[in-house]
């Protein structure tokens, strides 16, 4: 059988492919970016609570009524945006969240800018969609934005910018005064902003962080994509969701329903406690572990010639993987696997023109046991 032109454009993407080499080598798995912290019990109690109470039937392809409200009431309680349940949609995952309003939002033909480093689903799911996408280069160590070029490169067919705030990979947390410059282009050309925030409370340093909804002139012009994968560690259950306008929720919502009908309905529950019972406290500790975990790990990686900053927020580090032996990185990468037994992400993954780049991202979002084990793993490097 021939398989369809959407189809061949859809590669495996890097994360997976490092992921399989790293069981197949019984290796440490730092390329995908997995939240290994414990699920709060609240979150497995609601989701117990409600298959004991037979929850399993369809819930509204918008998602579950009091998990709506939920989502509003936390999103007004950490940034008073006065979100209401009709500008929110629960999705299968940010991904399903993000999929279903670029739909909505995009025609064929359209073209988005996305910013570099990127994350690569957000580049896939435009793209099968038949989006066109102009890469912005971002400048490191601060990954800053040049509002000149890129207010130069929006044309007639632009129709969205799209941020991740804070970035995978590179960490970056956009301030209130990129995000005033953002939302000025955006309404001089009449665009559409994604913002996904599905890192939001990993935020480092005390840091200020600013949602793009909380930016008067994006009030009407922004999609936030966020989810439950991170914070409460479950990847796999699939939920996530959107805030926007009414109408845009609406249409999106259609979609949701064309695709996946509803999102896991026994789940919902599980994450509406969650957001219910968990008082603000177990955000910022979630926020102050992961610091600790950078801060070790991002010194371990200094300490054994892997340069790497100090990331402001999400829990990944792009790392300088020069001095590893490969004639690109995808080879240093997997000469890395062989030396030190842990998976990492070339920078192929993030970047459209990544010839001279010999990155690698590391997440370091591990259990303690196993955040020391890679450090001590990272010392074979300097042995080999
Ligand atoms: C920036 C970003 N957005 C979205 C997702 C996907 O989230 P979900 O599991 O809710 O689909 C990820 C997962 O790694 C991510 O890094």
């Amino acid at each position: 059988m021939n398989l369809s032109n959407k189809v061949k454009n859809i590669a495996q993407s890097e994360i997976r492919a490092m992921s399989i080499l790293c069981n197949e080598k019984n290796g440490l798995n730092m390329a995908q970016g997995l939240c290994d912290l414990e699920v709060p019990k609240v979150v497995l109690d609601g989701t117990k609570e409600a298959l004991d109470d037979g929850k399993n039937i369809y819930t509204s392809s918008y998602g579950n009524h009091n998990l709506r409200q939920a989502i509003a009431d936390k999103q007004n309680s950490f940034y008073d945006q006065g979100i209401t349940i009709d500008n929110v949609m629960v999705s299968a995952g940010a991904t399903g969240a993000f999929y279903t309003t670029a739909m909505t939002l995009l025609n064929e033909g359209d073209e988005v800018i996305l910013f570099e480093p990127y994350y690569g689903y957000h580049v896939s799911t435009l793209e099968s969609i038949g989006c066109k996408i102009k890469f912005i280069k971002t400048i490191p160590p601060e990954y800053n934005i040049d509002f000149n070029y890129l207010a130069s490169q929006v044309t007639n067919k632009t129709k969205a910018i799209l941020i991740c705030n804070p970035s995978n990979p590179s960490g970056k947390v956009y301030t209130k005064d990129e995000l005033n410059s953002i939302s000025e282009i955006v309404n001089k050309n009449n665009l559409v902003l994604f913002s996904d925030e599905m890192y939001e409370h990993f935020i480092y340093d005390d840091l200020e962080y600013t949602s793009a909804l909380s930016i008067d002139g994006l009030k009407d012009k922004t999609v936030v994509i966020s989810g439950f994968s991170k914070i409460f560690s479950v990847t796999g259950w699939r939920l996530g969701y959107a805030i926007s306008t009414k109408e845009v929720i609406a249409s999106a919502s259609s979609l949701n329903d064309l695709v996946y009908v509803c999102p896991p309905a026994p789940l919902q529950y599980g994450v509406l406690k969650g957001l219910k019972e968990l008082p603000k406290s177990y955000y910022t500790n979630v926020a102050e572990e992961h610091q600790i975990k950078r801060d070790k790990f991002i010194k371990a990686l200094n300490d054994v010639g892997l340069k790497a900053e100090y990331i402001k927020g999400a829990y990944y580090v792009l790392a300088d993987i020069s001095s590893i032996e490969g004639k690109d990185d995808k080879e240093k990468v997997i000469n890395l696997l062989e030396i030190t037994g842990i998976a990492t992400v070339p920078a192929r993954a993030f970047y459209s023109d990544f010839k001279d780049l010999s990155l690698a991202r590391f997440c370091f979002s591990k259990r303690e046991e196993e955040l020391n084990e890679a450090i001590e793993r990272l010392q074979l490097i300097n042995n080999h």
